[in-house]
């Protein structure tokens, strides 16, 4: 098997030019496992500046810039949206799509996101794309349902031969930003579950696809995380703030 893995960092509305700075020197001092890519995703106004920071610092080609949230309209009358030519003409290589905050706060569908994700992949962006369930739905016994409901109408949209493209990221709601981490045994059953009901479509596609981890993150819990089967890297929230601690887990990260 040859799977990338994946460390994204999401830095929410955080953050400020001096952490740009930081984190760009920061992390040009990080070794990664071989078939590891990290993905630093800033504020809007943030990601031009990361991009310079990047060059000036040397990052090498494994570092990429990401977005966490895109118009699923390519351009005109949407005041407050930034469009995937705008994000391209900045640099940005991947971009969030689906993060519970913005279903939940925003009110984001998941035939919405099913547009985002179209939109990513057709401007040559690629969608991490955020799953997962609410602790209500986890104690109900309702993930694989809400997990499924999340899925389908992506693969809908975009067709699964597209989804080769997709990164899919599982988050359990309950775990973000909470310090409650789902234990490594239960996020690879979500995982192996995640990549079943893709492999039951196909198989190619299933075996390809890095699928990450997100929620409470941490130094002391990703190098057991990364460890499971179908788990490839993460998608990091308040530990990629910081450099010290976001370094450690980059370097925890191993491709399958
Ligand atoms: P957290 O956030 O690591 O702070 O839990 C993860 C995320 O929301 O992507």
């Amino acid at each position: 098997m040859n799977r990338r893995a994946i460390v994204a960092a999401n830095w929410k509305m955080n953050g400020s030019l001096a952490l740009v700075n930081s984190m760009a020197s920061e992390l040009s001092k990080v070794s990664l496992n071989e078939n590891v890519e990290v993905v630093v995703c800033p504020s809007f106004p943030y990601l031009a500046a990361f991009s310079f920071a990047s060059s000036k610092a040397n990052l090498a080609s494994t570092f990429s810039l990401g977005a966490q949230n895109l118009s699923e309209h390519a351009k005109g009358a949407f005041t407050g949206e930034v469009s995937t030519s705008m994000l391209q003409e900045v640099g940005v290589s991947y971009v969030i799509v689906g993060h519970s905050e913005r279903r939940s706060i925003y009110k984001e569908s998941s035939s919405l996101v099913a547009e985002k994700v179209q939109a990513a992949l057709a401007a040559g962006l690629k969608p991490i794309l955020c799953v997962g369930e609410s602790e209500e739905q986890r104690v109900s016994e309702q993930t694989e349902l809400v997990l499924a409901a999340q899925l389908q109408p992506v693969i809908d949209k975009i067709g699964i031969e597209k989804f080769v493209d997709v990164v899919v990221a599982y988050e359990p709601v309950w775990a973000i930003g909470t310090g409650k981490t789902a234990s490594p045994e239960m996020a690879q059953t979500t995982h192996q579950f995640i990549r079943e009901f893709i492999a039951k479509i196909d198989e190619n596609v299933a075996v390809k696809m890095p699928l990450l981890y997100g929620g409470s993150v941490n130094a002391t819990n990703c190098e057991e995380l990364f460890a499971q089967a179908d788990i490839d890297g993460g998608l990091i929230g308040g530990a990629s703030l910081k450099a010290e601690e976001f370094k450690i887990i980059c370097s925890a990260a191993k491709g399958k």
